[in-house]
C-alpha cells in the first residue's frame, strides 16, 4: 500500500495526501507544511506554483480527454 496517494481531479489541481518531499529545478527543497494536504497546479495559471491557487476555476481550466469532448461535440454535424 503506497503511503502517498495523488488524486486527479477532473478539472483542477494534482491533490497530493502523504508525506512528499517537493525539490525545485535544482534540487531545492520547496518549503511545505507537513502533514497538510498538497494540490499542485497543472492548468499553469496558478500565480503561486506549483501549487494551485484555485485559478484553474477562473479560466476554465478542463482535463484534456474534457476539452477533447467538448471539442468533438461542438464539431459541425454533431448537433452541438
Ligand atoms: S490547477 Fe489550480 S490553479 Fe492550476
Amino acid at each position: 500500500m503506497a503511503d502517498v496517494t495523488i488524486t486527479i481531479k477532473q478539472t483542477g489541481p494534482y491533490v497530493i495526501e502523504g508525506e512528499v518531499i517537493i525539490v525545485d529545478h535544482q534540487g531545492q527543497p520547496v518549503p511545505i507544511t507537513p502533514g497538510k494536504r498538497l494540490s499542485l497546479c497543472r492548468c499553469g495559471a496558478s500565480t503561486n506554483k506549483p501549487f494551485c491557487d484555485g485559478m484553474h476555476s477562473k479560466i476554465g481550466f478542463l482535463a484534456a480527454e474534457k476539452a477533447q469532448q467538448e471539442l468533438d461535440n461542438s464539431a459541425p454535424g454533431t448537433g452541438a
